[in-house]
């Protein structure tokens, strides 16, 4: 029996497998709105055999795209396109999600093979990045936000809810919230990026007030019966990483009485010169700590697509689900071909049955 082909079910809703498509952002949206190249895709992901697809960040707000490239979900138009990408993804049997975003600091940046560096100031393709103070990311992004303020803060919320709505309304039955890489919500928790002092800053609580204030609105409005998780960075590795994830942990607490179903374990992406420890899994062993400590299931990527390894951090209980992201890019059979790397028992199975049925039979020399 294999421990990554099995089954996995969160509130009402069971993927196939514990193969996860995580969010990869395609930058090649007109105005927030997806075109062909995501209906194309989107549904070819799914298509190979993961149990879930999670469409890439989706800003929530015009201001909260990576690149004016980004897709986005604060209009019908935009709802329109995501309802056929998550309509396609279920088709190929797939468990369609998506996550919504604020990049923060990070906003209004080229496309990463266009530079991923800020657009200057003053370019009309670009706009003012805003983030929890005027702190600038550095490196390729030098931009400096302005700080927001309370009308701000509340108007992101409102912006998040009524983006979960669309997806919701899209068909959407998975939606993650971007609280990770240095984008919005990741800068009100870092220490590096977040010097307010007033209630959305200092202390862990204030630190974590937004998160957990834009975790209960949308919980508000996200069916109940349904998946509401979040993507965050819960260590820097930066030199204080037992104190960063001291706090996630205590915040991924939090989480999980607000409601939260499943934490995507990630790095924080804060500062520009971090020493991460790439490796193949190496998050493994924060994302079982986080798992058993704050007492919720995780999602964890980053070099966890060579087939005996993603077996194994399943089979551990390292993670609940792997995210396969880049070896996806590479094969959109990736479920397929790990199956069969792993010897599962009629890989071709995993596969819809529109190319199950001729793959099966092929395999038994039949045609
Ligand atoms: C092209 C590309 C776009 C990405 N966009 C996003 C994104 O929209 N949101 C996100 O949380 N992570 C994003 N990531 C990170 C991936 O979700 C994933 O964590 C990362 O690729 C590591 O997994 P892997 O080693 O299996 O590729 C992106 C990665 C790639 C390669």
């Amino acid at each position: 029996m294999s421990a990554l082909f099995s089954p996995f079910r969160l509130k009402d809703v069971t993927l196939r497998n514990r193969i996860a498509v995580p969010p990869m952002c395609q930058y090649s949206a007109d105005e927030g709105v997806t075109n062909s190249w995501h209906w194309a895709h989107y549904p070819g992901m799914a298509r190979g055999g993961a149990g879930l697809v999670i469409v890439e960040a989706t800003a929530v707000s015009p201001e909260g795209r990576i690149t004016p490239a980004c897709t986005g979900l604060w209009n019908d138009a935009q709802a329109e396109g995501m309802a056929r990408i998550a309509a396609s993804i279920k088709a190929a049997g797939a468990v369609a999600g998506i996550q919504i975003a604020h990049a923060g600091r990070k906003a209004s940046a080229n496309r990463p093979w266009e530079g991923d560096d800020h657009i200057p100031a003053g370019d009309p393709r670009g706009w003012q990045p805003i983030a929890p103070s005027a702190i600038a990311f550095g490196a390729n992004l030098p931009r400096v936000p302005r700080a927001m303020t309370l009308d701000d803060i509340a108007r992101v919320k409102a912006d998040f809810v009524a983006a979960a709505m669309r997806a919701r309304d899209a068909g959407f039955e998975w939606l993650e919230l971007h609280f990770a890489h240095g984008y919005l919500a990741q800068s009100f928790f870092s220490v590096h990026s977040n010097a307010r002092d007033d209630q959305y800053g200092g202390d862990l609580a204030g630190r974590s007030r937004f998160l957990l204030e834009t975790l209960a609105a949308v919980r508000a409005v996200w069916p109940e019966r349904l998946p509401l998780t979040a993507r965050f960075g819960v260590i820097e590795y930066d030199g204080r990483d037992e104190e960063t994830l001291a706090e996630s942990i205590e915040l991924t607490r939090h989480f999980r009485e607000g409601g939260l179903d499943l934490l995507n374990v990630s790095v924080g992406f804060s500062i520009p010169d971090a020493h991460i420890p790439w490796g193949p899994a190496f998050l493994a062993p924060v994302s079982e700590r986080v798992r058993n400590e704050a007492q919720l299931p995780v999602a964890s990527s980053w070099g966890v697509d060579a087939p005996r390894v993603a077996e194994r951090v399943i089979a551990q209980q390292q993670m609940d689900l792997v995210m396969i992201g880049r070896a996806h890019l590479a094969d959109p059979h990736y479920p397929y071909r790990a199956a069969q790397y792993l010897k599962i028992d009629r890989p071709s199975w995993i596969l819809p049955a529109q190319y199950a049925y001729w793959l099966e039979r092929y395999h038994m020399a039949e045609l």
